[in-house]
C-alpha cells in the first residue's frame, strides 16, 4: 500500500484553544487531547478506549541558566496528517508491519521579557496501539541550547501494577519487581547487585520499558523511541500523584542534553492494548524510527551462533591467556610469557567448536578472550586495556577464519571495551579493517564497568551518540553490530538493520535468575528491539563441568528451546558447550531446525510475569514453530493450531517438559514426541514449573 498523507494546517490564536483540540487513532480507541493551562504551559492526556490512561500531563524543559520552556506558551498553528502506510523490515517477526496513524504538530512561540521568542512545535501521534509525543525545536535564535532537565509528565490513571526495574545510569542488568507504583519506594532493598556500574538516582526512579496493567485489565507500556543525539530517558515517580517525570541521564556537568537547533527530541510512548498478547504484538516503537538508512542491505543476514563463551562465563575456563601481576598492556611481552593453561580461546578448542558449528548448521562461532589484555579488564577504569587486533599467541587468526569458511561457517569477532570509550574509539576503524581483512562480518562488542573519561554515564547524550556512530561506522564496512551493555534500544534497527542484537538486560550470563524474568522480557526489554539472550543452556547443575560453580540453571531444557521463539531475535545462540549438546542431541535437533528470521508472528496467550505462547511462520519455508515458556508455577493450555495452512498436513514434533520435570529439582527431563496434524487439532501442553514447550511443525 502507498503512503497516504493529507496535511492540513489550521491557523488558530491561543486565546481561541480553551476547549483543546483532540486527535484520534484510525480506529478511534486512542485519544490525544491537547491543551494549555492558564500559565501557558502546553498539557495532554491520552484515553484509550474511553478510560483516560494518562491524566493531564504537563510538558516542558528547563534550560542552563535561561528562562525554563515551561509556560508563557501561545499557540501559533496546528497541523495535522493522516498516514497509512505498510513497511517492510530487512528482518523481523513479520514480512510486513502496517504503519497506520493520525498525528497534530502544535506549533508554539514562547515570547521572552528580552523582546526575543522561542519556538517549540510538539508532534502528536495517534496509533490504535498507543499514542507518542516527541519535542521539535525549529531553527531559531537561539541555535543551541542547553538543557538542564526535561519535564515531560506522565500522570497514571490510578495506582498501575508494574513490572519495573530500578532507574539507573549504567545498568539495566536487574531482575524486574512485580508491585503497584505506590510500593516501588518500598522495594529499595532490592535495588543492590554486584554490578561494577550501578547507579541509581532515586528511590522513585524506574527505566523504560515500563509494563503496566490498570485495574480495569488494560495493558500499558511506558517507553522511548528513536533515541538519537540524546540522552537516555528514565521515570520518576512522584508516588503521591501516581505521575512520572522525564529524568534524563545527565552528562558530567550534570547538565542533561546540548542540542543544536532545528533538533527533534526522541519520541515519549505509551502502548495501549485490552489483551497482553497487543503489547506483545505491537510495532509501535519501530513505526516510530525514520526508514532504513541503509541502501544496500543484501549483506545484513539473521544470525544462528555458537560460542567459546559459556565455558569462560561459567568458569570451565577463562579469557585470559597467563597471570601477571601490575599488568600494562603497552609494554606486556607475551612471548616470555608462561600460559596458565587455562585459556578458552585456543587453536585446538576453537576447532573443536567449529567443527561441531559446522557439522550442526550453524552460521558463526563467537570467539571471546582471542585478543590479548585480558590480564587485567575487569572493573578497572583503564584508558589503554585492548588494541582489538593482537591476537592472543595461540589463537591464529589467519589459519582458524580460514578453517571456518572451509567448512561453511564465519568467525564472529568480539570487542570487549571495559568502558574506555575513549580506546575503542581510537582503534574501531583499524579494528574493523581487521574484521573486514579476516572475512568476520558480525561483531560483539561489550561496554562492562564505570566509563572513560570518568563521570560518563552509559546512558548519557555522548554516550549515545558513541553506539549509534560505532553501528553506523560498522554499516560503512558491511558489518553486523551486537553491543552489550549499551543503552536499551528503542527501534532504531528499522533505520540501521545491521544493529541485530543488544544485551542491555540482564541475559543468561546471569545464570540463575528467576523464570518468571523470560515472561517479562519480551514485555520490556525486547519492546525496543531484538535481544542476545543467549538461550540453548542444557546442562543445569554447573558445578558437573566447572568445578567450583554452585549456580543453577533455574529453567527446564523444554523451556530453553522455547525461548528461541518467545525472545525473538534475527541474531540467536545455541549457548550450551558442544559436549553438553552431543548428550542430548534429540533435543539439539529443535535449535538446528528453529528459524532466526520469520513471515508471520502470531502472540497466542501471555501474562506478564507469568507465561508467553507465540506461534511463527518461517520467512523461507512453509514450517511452523510454536512455543511456550512458564514463571515458576508452570502453565497449561490447550494449542489450538488455528495458525495452520488449512489445506496442509504438517509432522508435529513437540518437546515437552516431562510430568515431572522443575526447574530446579528435575530441569533436565524432556519428553519429545511426534504426530501428524491439521489446523482443525489442538495440542495440550502442560509447561513444568520455570518450564515451556517447543513444538515445529514440518508442513507434508
Ligand atoms: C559482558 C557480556 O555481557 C558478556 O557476554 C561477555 O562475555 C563479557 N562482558 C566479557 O566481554
Ligand atoms: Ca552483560
Amino acid at each position: 500500500m502507498k503512503k497516504l498523507a493529507l496535511t492540513l494546517s489550521l491557523l488558530i490564536s491561543g486565546a481561541n484553544l480553551t476547549a483543546g483540540e483532540k486527535v484520534a487513532s484510525p480506529d478511534g480507541g486512542i485519544i490525544v487531547d491537547f491543551n494549555l493551562s492558564p500559565s501557558g504551559r502546553p498539557t495532554y492526556s491520552v484515553s484509550f478506549q474511553g478510560e483516560e490512561i494518562v491524566r493531564p500531563s504537563g510538558l516542558g524543559f528547563l534550560l542552563k541558566d535561561a528562562t525554563p520552556m515551561i509556560d508563557g506558551f501561545r499557540v501559533d498553528s496546528i497541523t495535522r496528517a493522516s498516514v497509512d502506510d505498510i513497511w517492510k523490515p530487512v528482518w523481523g517477526e513479520n514480512t510486513e508491519i502496517a504503519d497506520s496513524y493520525r498525528s497534530m504538530t502544535v506549533h508554539m512561540t514562547q515570547p521572552l521579557s528580552s523582546g526575543e521568542a522561542r519556538r517549540l512545535d510538539v508532534e502528536f501521534r495517534a496509533y490504535d496501539d498507543g499514542a507518542a509525543l516527541r519535542y521539535i525545536f525549529p531553527s531559531q535564535a537561539a541555535s543551541e541550547l542547553v538543557i538542564a532537565d526535561e519535564l515531560t509528565e506522565m500522570a497514571m490513571g490510578g495506582d498501575y501494577t508494574a513490572w519495573w526495574i530500578p532507574g539507573d545510569y549504567d545498568t539495566q542488568e536487574y531482575e524486574y519487581t512485580r508491585s503497584h507504583l505506590s510500593e516501588i519506594r518500598a522495594h529499595s532493598d532490592k535495588r543492590h547487585m554486584a554490578n561494577v556500574s550501578q547507579s541509581i538516582f532515586s528511590p522513585t526512579g524506574v527505566q523504560t520499558s515500563l509494563m503496566l496493567k490498570t485495574p480495569s485489565g488494560k495493558y500499558l507500556n511506558l517507553h522511548e523511541a528513536a533515541l538519537v543525539d540524546y540522552p537516555a530517558m528514565h521515570l520518576n515517580l512522584n508516588d503521591s500523584t501516581m505521575t512520572f517525570v522525564s529524568w534524563l541521564t545527565p552528562s558530567p556537568d550534570g547538565t542533561k542534553a546540548v542540542v543544536k537547533t532545528p533538533f527533534r527530541t526522541p519520541w515519549r510512548v505509551v502502548m495501549a492494548s485490552e489483551k497482553a498478547t497487543g503489547i506483545l504484538a505491537s510495532n509501535i516503537i519501530y513505526n516510530l524510527n525514520d526508514p532504513c538508512a541503509i541502501d544496500d542491505t543484501s549483506w545484513i543476514k539473521p544470525v544462528k551462533y555458537m560460542g567459546v563463551w559459556w565455558e569462560m562465563i561459567t568458569g570451565k575456563s577463562t579469557w585470559s591467556y597467563c597471570d601477571a601481576e601490575n599488568f600494562d598492556l603497552a609494554t606486556f611481552d607475551y612471548s616470555k610469557a608462561v600460559p596458565h593453561g587455562r585459556h578458552g580461546a585456543n587453536n585446538e578448542n576453537v576447532r573443536r567448536y567449529i567443527d561441531f558449528a559446522s557439522e550442526n548448521g550453524m552460521d558463526q562461532l563467537l570467539i571471546e578472550g582471542w585478543n590479548i589484555g585480558w590480564e587485567d579488564w575487569f572493573g578497572k577504569q583503564k584508558d589503554y586495556v585492548f588494541d582489538f587486533v593482537t591476537p592472543y599467541p595461540d589463537f591464529d587468526i589467519e589459519g582458524l577464519n580460514e578453517y571456518a569458511h572451509s567448512k561453511g561457517i564465519r568467525l564472529m569477532m568480539h570487542h570487549e571495551t571495559s568502558g574506555s570509550v575513549p580506546n575503542y574509539e581510537r582503534h574501531i576503524d583499524r579494528a574493523y579493517d581487521l574484521m573486514n581483512h579476516h572475512g568476520y562480518n558480525a561483531v560483539k562488542s561489550g561496554y562492562v564497568g564505570k566509563f572513560l573519561p570518568d563521570g560518563q554515564n552509559h546512558y548519557s547524550q555522548w554516550a549515545v551518540r558513541h553506539y549509534l556512530d560505532a553501528v553506523k561506522r560498522a554499516a560503512d564496512k558491511k558489518i553486523m553490530v551486537n553491543a552489550h551493555e549499551a543503552v536499551r534500544p528503542t527501534g532504531l534497527a528499522r533505520t540501521y538493520p545491521n544493529l541485530i542484537g543488544n544485551e542491555s538486560a540482564m541475559g543468561t550470563e546471569y545464570q540463575n535468575m528467576s523464570p518468571a524474568h523470560v515472561t517479562i522480557l519480551p514485555f520490556t526489554r525486547l519492546k525496543g528491539g531484538p535481544m542476545d539472550f543467549t538461550p540453548g543452556i542444557f546442562k543445569m547443575d554447573f558445578s558437573t563441568f566447572a568445578p567450583g560453580n554452585h549456580e543453577h540453571k533455574r529453567a527446564t531444557v523444554a523451556n530453553q528451546l522455547a525461548l528461541y521463539l518467545t525472545m525473538y531475535s534475527p541474531l540467536q545462540m545455541a549457548a550450551d558447550l558442544p559436549e553438553h549438546y552431543a548428550e542430548k542431541m534429540d533435543a539439539f535437533q529443535f535449535i538446528k531446525d528453529v528459524p532466526v528470521d520469520w513471515s508471520e508472528s502470531r502472540y497466542i496467550d501471555a501474562e506478564p510475569g507469568e507465561f508467553i505462547i507465540v506461534a511463527r511462520k518461517d520467512k523461507n519455508s512453509d514450517n511452523w514453530f510454536a512455543g511456550g515458556v512458564a514463571n515458576a508455577d508452570g502453565h497449561s493450555a490447550d494449542l489450538s493450531l488455528g495458525f495452520l495452512d488449512p489445506a496442509a498436513e504438517y509432522e508435529a514434533t513437540i518437546y515437552a517438559d516431562a510430568p515431572d520435570a522443575h526447574y530446579d529439582s528435575n530441569p533436565e527431563a524432556y519428553v519429545i514426541t511426534r504426530r501428524k496434524v491439521t489446523q482443525a487439532d489442538t495440542i495440550p501442553v502442560c509447561m513444568a514449573p520455570g518450564g515451556g514447550f517447543a513444538v515445529s511443525f514440518r508442513k507434508l
